[in-house]
């Protein structure tokens, strides 16, 4: 039992006086008992009382090869002794120069099978997925000012994209319940149907549809790719928006109309990015090679706030000229190129290779498939997806109608609030449960999480 001068309950006391949460009801959070993690080993989170828990949601999809591993430790320590920070503005820093190379030949995959591809090779650094997203909207938006190409003012996004937090990447996100208050701030973006077929927009049934989303898609570009700048994608999972998994041919069907419309393609793999899908990038999977791709959160392998904003030599070159034309690419962060988050990313990088990371996931997937088949037949289970190690379960009222649980009745919540006595923190999405453990997961500890994902589904809604 915990008395008020003890430093635990002194810390419970604290956060709730002091803190303000993202994405939290403060009111409800000031009538819960939280969670305070002291520390991280593996797949595991420990608690100030000492109580474990499996990270099922890899620290909001950040962490890839568990906590405390001892090679990232070691190279951000090392990088701590020679210096922690020092700006990209005007000069270099090594680990930055190390990484942006190790980038840019790590990204020519994408382009493995595809001669013809423009590749990617000029590395712009920023802090977080929402930034890298900012960059790559306001790149996208000078290049053809810079081309001498008028009218290109705006964006072509998704229903249900979710692109972070800032007001450029709100206006092209399509989640209602986080964007709608922010209306009035929004620039234009065009909005194309989201390939979630579970719940189509266009009332049609996958493979019969011939993907018409695609067609919706071409629809508006028709009309108004004269308006249009790039077209903003979540490449093969809609993450936020509910890991909504688009069927295949969706993704390269999108590339193919951005060449064909002159639009830029900008690929957010912010969420699918490193090795999260299956592949190193999700755009691998159907070699797709965008204009501009957008990475952060495992880039550090969740260790340090660092992002990339990715473009081709043909959109860096527009922005080449003398000082007075003014082409320089005005944009960029206090902490940009922040050598501790490179240092970081480089120990990343080794370990993939070094352990074979993307090789080894090959077993995990299959046994997340097997598992959700079990899960999907559950009575309020309406739908399950995922690619690789990202998974949604999507939880309903009635299977037959498909009728969704009130949003307020918060039933995923309850769920994950189960989860959590049983040991294992997910963060649920609506009525979606999310699991998405740290790639380094054992198959023990993977079937572990699937248990108790089944049990705590059937005890919240009394299967
Ligand atoms: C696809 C995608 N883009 C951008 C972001 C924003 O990243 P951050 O929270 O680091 O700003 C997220 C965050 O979940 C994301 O999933």
């Amino acid at each position: 039992m915990s008395s008020a001068s003890d430093p635990i309950s002194n810390l419970e006391d604290s956060d709730k006086k002091y803190l303000w949460h993202p994405f939290t009801q403060m009111k409800e959070w000031a009538e819960e008992q939280p969670v305070v993690i002291a520390e991280g080993e593996g797949c595991f989170l420990t608690d100030i009382n000492g109580k474990r828990y499996l990270d099922g949601v890899s620290s909001l999809w950040v962490n890839i090869h568990g906590h405390c591993k001892k090679e990232i430790n070691d190279a951000i320590k090392a990088q701590l002794d020679k210096i922690a920070h020092s700006t990209l503005l005007g000069l270099s820093n090594v680990p930055a120069i190390q990484l942006a190379e190790r980038l840019v030949k790590l990204l020519h995959q994408l382009g493995a099978n595809n001669p013809q591809a423009v590749l990617l090779s000029r590395v712009f650094y920023s802090d977080n997925g929402s930034t890298t997203v900012e960059v790559g909207l306001k790149m996208a938006f000078q290049y053809w000012r810079q081309k001498g190409t008028s009218g290109k003012n705006s964006f072509l996004s998704l229903n249900n994209a979710y692109h972070g937090d800032t007001i450029g990447a709100v206006s092209v996100g399509g989640v209602d319940i986080f964007h709608s208050t922010f209306g009035p701030l929004l620039f234009k973006s065009f909005k194309a149907p989201s390939p979630y077929c579970y719940r189509c927009e266009l009332a049609r049934d996958y493979p019969e549809c011939g993907l018409a989303c695609l067609r919706a898609m071409e629809d508006i570009l028709k009309k108004h790719s004269g308006d249009i700048a790039a077209l903003i994608i979540e490449p093969l999972v809609q993450a936020a928006g509910g890991m909504i998994v688009s069927p295949p041919g969706y993704l390269s069907g999108v590339r193919e109309l951005c060449s064909k419309y002159d639009v830029l393609m900008i690929a957010d793999e912010v969420a699918t990015g490193f090795g999260r899908t299956g592949r190193m990038f999700a755009c691998e999977h159907e070699s797709v090679v965008p204009d501009i791709i957008c990475i952060s959160k495992g880039l550090t392998g969740g260790y340090l706030p660092l992002a990339a904003t990715i473009a081709t030599e043909e959109v860096y070159a527009a922005f080449l000229g003398d000082f007075k034309d003014l082409k320089t690419f005005f944009h960029g962060h206090s902490y940009t190129g922040n050598p501790l988050g490179c240092a970081a990313s480089l120990a990343c990088l080794d370990i993939f290779e070094k352990e074979k990371v993307i090789e080894g996931l090959m077993p995990k997937t299959e046994l997340l498939g097997e598992r959700l088949h079990v899960i999907s037949g559950m009575a309020h289970v309406g739908n399950v997806r995922y690619r690789g190690l990202m998974a949604g379960i999507e939880l309903v009222r009635d299977k037959a109608t498909k009728e969704p649980y009130a949003w307020e009745d918060k039933t995923g919540w309850q769920v994950a609030l189960k989860m959590r006595d049983k040991g294992v923190l997910i963060r649920p999405l609506g009525n979606v449960i999310v699991l998405m453990p740290p790639l380094s997961i054992s198959l023990k500890d993977l079937g572990w999480m699937l248990d108790i994902t089944r049990e705590s589904i059937e005890e919240v809604l009394h299967e």
